[in-house]
């Protein structure tokens, strides 16, 4: 499908944050955005980058009420050598798909999400920031946009997908983070839509994280929704723990995320000479282990957190710190394998890279 791309006038083009380490998570947008439309009968049509601008839509819209909304959220990299990589966005062009599939939502042809990227990511190269620990955040968007109250899969969908100059995620960067596990709320449950990378699943664990804030806790950790025991994920990242040199993660069992850095961890930690193990995890024998000195190590992975370690986490009324509060030396040599492969620093043997232009 051909994208047209909209002229950008000079009066829309906006001014770039000059330290990029002051970016922050989420904050700034670039000057354009791609937007494609479906709609029963033409199915996916009227593909353009425009200029970044609010939409207009009709208070009646289906999203606004009933929720059908999914995203996805994929990095690009500007290399020392000027090359700009994506790192495995195949990945997310799939996953958006199962995500709309549960939601009742039209598939995208993944190559369509993919050259749309690539095309609105090269024209907006110029917003991609080079400071050490920094990218462009991609997040692709698909909301339901048909005006009428009745409950049911809309007819007129905007797919769109917009960029943010972004640093870390967690206002500390890569330092270690407080963890509440939840015992009471839950995120999702076994055929919810806890696997669908949804805003709904974000909307319902405020609550849990705002109660969490006040405490102290950067987040929390869910469990499942059925008996609340076994470890599930914290919202913006898949689990892991060290034990030895064995990483262990929860599996992927229908109500967490399938994370693309969480499966990038779990084919990058054998390389460097680590186990990996994905098992069912009780909190209360994690619990245990930790007490007797058997996890000597936790991180969290996700695009925007990238590879989080986790310095304290707390269940009820029992806390333990892990690596005397400071970044393990796994959790580091995963950061600096992950980030290196992204950046260009390292070697990619696994074909991670899409190269744009
Ligand atoms: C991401 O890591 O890309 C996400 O979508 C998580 C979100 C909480 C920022």
């Amino acid at each position: 499908m051909e994208i047209r791309v909209l002229p950008l006038p000079a009066d829309r083009m906006k001014t770039k944050v000059r330290d990029e380490l002051q970016l922050g998570f989420g904050k700034y947008f670039t000057d354009r955005m791609l937007l494609v439309e479906w709609k029963t009968g033409r199915e996916w049509c009227d593909a353009r980058i425009e200029p970044y601008a609010p939409f207009v839509l009709d208070p009646a819209c289906l999203v606004f009420h009933y929720g059908q909304e999914i995203f996805e959220g994929l990095k690009a990299y500007k290399w020392a050598d000027g090359r700009i990589a994506l790192f495995r966005p195949e990945m997310n062009a799939r996953r958006f798909n199962q995500s709309g599939a549960r939601l009742c939502m039209p598939a995208l042809p993944e190559e369509l999400f993919l050259t749309g990227i690539e095309q609105l990511v090269a024209l907006e190269k110029a917003w991609i920031p080079s400071a050490p620990g920094t990218s462009l955040y991609i997040r692709p968007t698909l909301i339901a946009v048909e005006p009428v109250l009745g409950v049911k899969p809309s007819e007129h969908y905007y797919f769109y997908v917009i960029l943010s100059p972004v640093g870390a995620y967690y206002a500390a960067g890569f330092n270690p983070v407080a963890i509440l596990v939840e015992d009471y709320y839950v995120r999702a449950v076994p055929g919810g839509t806890g696997e669908a990378k949804t805003g709904g699943n974000y909307a319902s664990s405020l609550k849990a994280g705002l109660e969490a804030k006040k405490k102290g806790y950067d987040q929390v950790l869910w469990l499942d929704g059925r008996e609340r025991r076994f470890i599930e994920e914290v919202g913006a990242m898949n689990m892991f723990f060290v034990y030895g040199t064995k990483i262990v993660t929860a599996p992927l069992n229908g109500s967490i995320l399938s994370g693309v850095t969480r499966d990038s961890v779990l084919k990058l930690a054998p390389t460097l000479g680590y186990q990996v193990e994905e098992r069912p995890i009780d909190v209360n024998e994690l619990f245990a282990d930790i007490k007797a000195g058997k996890v000597s190590e936790a991180f969290g992975s996700g695009t925007a957190a990238v590879i989080t370690p986790v310095g304290k986490l707390c269940y009820k009324d029992e806390c333990h710190q892990l690596t005397g509060g400071r970044v393990g030396e796994i959790t580091q040599k995963l950061y600096d394998t992950l980030t290196g492969i992204q950046t260009g620093k390292l070697q990619d043997d696994f074909g991670w890279i899409r190269f744009i232009g």
